[in-house]
């Protein structure tokens, strides 16, 4: 028999513990491990999820980590944990916090899961993408991050709201950074294979570009006390589970470019395909001169806040290694 697939999930709050039962309710994996800084409300999560996997007569185990040992030989280590951003804290106090819970989990990552694919959720999302993936040293296809699945599921919600018709056919296409500047992309979003832009008029599709952008931010309003993540968690969780299974199925991840769509040293969302080394291929799509523009002021809003951290002498531990 081989060796049972292993899932960790590093932040047991809201998204990573939907993750977690999303992956127990189908039979994802056979061991999915929690781990939090808070252990108690790890534990009685990972109690009432293997109950609930012994209701639906699944075979998956999910248990707490008490030690970051409990990650060894993780096929797939999902990273959720973050601090929420807290009244007088700016953008940069708060990615200064959520970069630094990275590196710190990310250690563990490394020493005790090194085979892994790092799969991150943490915001702001390309930027702490990046950040595991220079303090993980682990190749560039093993560390991902989960953002178009879930901004391209939203513009396909959204379009079904206006059409009213083809629910589960609507393919949209979103790519870029996890943020304002993200890049809808109409003219590659279709519904059940007839193309946005001959079902909708421009204005339409305007509206919902925009309600696409600010998709999280809408949920926000409403919750209030914390963000979206139903529709995150299953988003990882298809991620999680092409990898597993090595689909090779292609979906929209926030990767690192080397040189790709123009751009270097920086992470952001285009089409890969995953596989179980990762990202087994990454598509170059023929864009246009505004989709250019746009992806590229997107690119660029990650790249300022990768040179806060810089500035601040964040990656200098890493300078220092490599002499
Ligand atoms: P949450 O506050 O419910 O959960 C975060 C968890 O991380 C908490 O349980 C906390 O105890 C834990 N944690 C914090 N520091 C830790 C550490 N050093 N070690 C272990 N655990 C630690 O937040 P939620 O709603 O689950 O969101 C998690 C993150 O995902 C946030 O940064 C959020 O902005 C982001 N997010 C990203 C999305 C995306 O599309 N990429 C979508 C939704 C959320
Ligand atoms: C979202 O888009 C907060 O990134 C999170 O819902």
């Amino acid at each position: 028999m081989g060796k049972g697939k292993k899932v960790s999930i590093i932040g047991a709050g809201n998204v990573g513990a939907t993750v977690a039962y999303s992956l127990a309710m189908k039979g994802v994996c056979h061991e999915i491990v929690l781990r939090d800084r808070n252990i108690d409300v790890a534990r009685g999560k990972a109690l009432d999820m293997s109950q609930a996997a012994n209701a639906a007569r699944m075979h998956t185990l999910v248990y707490v980590a008490e030690d970051a040992s409990d990650m060894a030989g993780s096929d797939v280590v999902v990273i959720t944990a973050g601090s929420p951003r807290k009244p007088g804290m700016s953008r940069d106090d708060l990615l200064i916090i959520n970069a630094e819970i990275t590196k710190e989990v990310v250690q563990d990552v490394k020493e005790h899961a090194p085979d892994a694919v790092i799969i991150m959720v943490s915001n702001p999302l390309d930027v702490m993408t990046y950040v595991a993936l220079k303090e993980s040293g682990f190749p560039k296809e093993r560390v991902l991050g989960m953002a178009g699945i879930l901004d391209s599921a939203r513009m396909a919600h959204f379009i079904h709201e206006k059409i009213g018709y083809g629910a589960g056919q609507i393919r949209a296409s979103v790519m870029g950074g996890h943020g304002d500047d993200m890049v809808p992309l109409p003219k590659f979003s279709t519904v059940a294979g007839v193309p946005l832009t001959d079902v909708l008029d421009e204005e339409e599709i305007l509206e919902i570009v925009e309600r696409t952008k600010h998709g999280g931010a809408e949920i926000v309003g409403y919750l209030k006390t914390g963000s979206a993540y139903y529709a995150p968690a299953k988003s990882t969780a298809i991620m999680v589970e092409a990898i597993l299974k090595d689909t090779k199925q292609i979906h929209p991840c926030a990767v690192y470019l080397d040189g790709h769509y123009g751009h270097s040293d920086v992470v952001s969302g285009v089409p890969v395909a995953l596989g179980a080394s990762g990202v087994e291929k990454l598509f170059e799509m023929t864009l246009s001169r505004g989709q250019k523009r746009r992806f590229a002021k997107s690119v660029d809003s990650v790249k300022s806040m990768i040179k806060v951290l810089s500035d601040k002498g964040f990656f200098d531990d890493l300078k220092k290694e490599k002499k």
